[in-house]
């Protein structure tokens, strides 16, 4: 399985390190961030993003790198991910605007139907940033904000991440039990 992980430049980069340590090895795994995100990762998490995959079986391309094969539809990908997704690119996707390869690759998952989940950050939500919600979410992108949940009594932050990336991986259709289920 082949699936594109995407880190824009919202808060929240540690779901984005726990997804791609969880990812490592289990399936092909394409990474880009963007120049916002790759401040905010090394901010919020306490590494660079470099370092991070430094030891990943991951390949990696950057944001303007529209040789990658990422900008293709004949390169065949199973899932695309956008974690976390900024309200910039959520508008940027939601306007078909391929200036870099992360809005360009969103929009190759959208034209070719392939899953794609953009798990966007922000507090609170205008108006524009709904519509645009909505208007992805009509095509069949997924809108997986990082709300936690509290009815599986999480007990640390870990946990409360967890979830999120657990959910973010139920949909892409990949097997896991990184979060409690409701039984
Ligand atoms: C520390 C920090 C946190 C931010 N958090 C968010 C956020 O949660 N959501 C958001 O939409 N933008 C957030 N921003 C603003 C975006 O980084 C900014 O709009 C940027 O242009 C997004 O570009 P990108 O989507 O290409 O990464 C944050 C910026 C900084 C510096």
């Amino acid at each position: 399985m082949r699936v594109g992980v995407c880190i824009s430049g919202a808060s929240g980069a540690v779901y984005a390190k726990r997804l791609i340590e969880f990812l490592d090895g289990k399936v092909e795994l394409f990474i880009v961030a963007s120049d916002e995100a790759k401040k905010i990762f090394k901010d919020e998490t306490g590494i660079s993003i470099d370092n991070f995959l430094n030891d990943k079986k991951v390949k990696y391309y950057e944001n303007d790198d529209f040789y990658s094969p990422l900008a293709s539809g004949s390169f065949k990908v199973d899932a695309g991910v956008v974690v976390p997704c900024s309200v910039k690119s959520l508008s940027a996707i939601a306007n078909g605007f391929s200036g870099n390869l992360i809005y360009r690759f969103a929009d190759v998952c959208i034209k070719e139907h392939r899953k794609l989940v953009l798990v966007v950050r922000e507090t609170p939500l205008s108006p524009i940033h709904l519509e645009n919600m909505l208007k992805l979410a009509r095509i069949g992108v997924t809108i997986l904000p990082p709300i936690p949940a509290f009815y599986n009594k999480p007990r640390t932050i870990d946990d409360i991440v967890d979830f999120v990336v657990g959910r973010i991986l139920d949909v892409i259709g990949i097997e896991n039990s990184i979060y409690k289920r409701w039984a």
